[in-house]
């Protein structure tokens, strides 16, 4: 074990310390701040979250994805429960990305089996994907920079339209009546995230944080059953962090929603999750409970080994 090569930088762990609110649950306030996995302590357990969570609804058999000689995933197995918040961690190149393309078909992998609600899928095209009820976020930002706030997250309707383009269907031949419903719901959602101060303001103009929750946003006027958020919170400040933790825990909690997270933050992974999967050069090391993970030393010697 080498200590000197530590997952985060103290000042990094961000959302550690006193305290400040990140979640509305009781038992969230004790998280931790510990710049060593080795040696973080053992950290609340959501409280509602094990009475919550149901059956598996996503299930990834014996997955493989390469890309010419690159193998991104060999033989990867887990699974996703209802209503659970399911980290997928692991250093830089590890695969995690990829395993969200999978999820959401975007990489179509060359052998193993993927389960949503019990049916097996196979060559899901992503707007399939979507309209099965499973949205993203993506670790660079995919916004329509010069359109307001308000346009982009109607953008995430889209799957919900009978139009096959959203701006289409805003414009052109669309009811009025079924233009109010889409537009109802999204302001639902701007009003949950808090966002309503800048509804009509450029996504370009907005500092980064805010872009990050504008992308939730409107992966969340979906109404999806599955969120994938890839690296939700990277290159935020503490406060932004604080706030993006805060959220994604409710709309966990109000929502139901399943939630799958690849999250570099380990203070965060250990906090918010329910089960964690680890990855490391493609393939699967741990697979458990944030406790289970934190003292499986395949975990520990993969990140004391790596600098973030
Ligand atoms: N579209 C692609 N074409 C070629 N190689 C890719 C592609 N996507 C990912 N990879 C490779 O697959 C591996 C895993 O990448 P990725 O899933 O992005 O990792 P992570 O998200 O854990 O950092 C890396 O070696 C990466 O270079
Ligand atoms: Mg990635």
């Amino acid at each position: 074990m080498r200590p000197d090569r530590v997952v985060l930088e103290a000042d990094e762990a961000g959302v550690g310390g006193d305290g400040g609110g990140i979640s509305p649950r009781a038992g969230s306030a004790d998280r931790v701040a510990s710049n060593d996995v080795a040696s973080i302590e053992p950290t609340s357990v959501k409280p509602t979250a094990s009475r919550r969570i149901g059956d598996v609804i996503l299930a990834l058999e014996s997955i493989s994805l390469s890309f010419g000689g690159v193998k991104a995933l060999t033989d990867i197995s887990f699974d996703v429960r209802e209503h659970e918040i399911r980290a997928i961690i692991g250093p830089n190149g590890a695969g995690k990305s990829s395993m969200l393309n999978v999820i959401n078909g975007v990489y179509r992998p060359q052998s193993g089996r993927i389960r949503f609600h019990g049916t097996e899928r196979r060559n899901i095209r992503p707007h399939a994907a979507a309209r099965e009820g499973i949205a993203r976020t993506f670790q660079n930002i995919a916004l329509f920079k010069g359109m307001s706030v308000l346009d982009n997250i109607m953008t995430g309707r889209n799957t919900l339209m009978r139009g096959n383009f959203v701006l289409d269907a805003l414009h052109l031949g669309f009811s009025r009546a079924e233009e109010l419903k889409h537009r109802r719901h999204v302001e639902e959602v701007i009003d949950f995230l808090e966002i309503q101060h800048v509804r009509k303001t450029s996504v370009g103009r907005l500092p980064y944080g805010l872009q990050k929750r504008v992308e939730l946003a409107r992966a969340l006027a979906a109404e999806p059953k599955l969120l994938l958020l890839d690296e939700p919170m990277a290159g935020m400040n503490v406060e932004e962090k604080q706030d993006m933790c805060r959220f994604i825990l409710d709309v966990n909690d109000q929502f139901g929603t399943t939630i799958v997270l690849i999250e570099h933050d380990m203070s965060v992974v250990m906090d918010i999750s329910d089960r964690v999967v680890v990855l490391d050069y493609g393939k699967k090391i741990g697979d458990g409970t944030p406790d289970e993970v934190r003292r499986n030393q395949n975990v520990i010697d993969a990140y004391l080994g790596v600098v973030h």
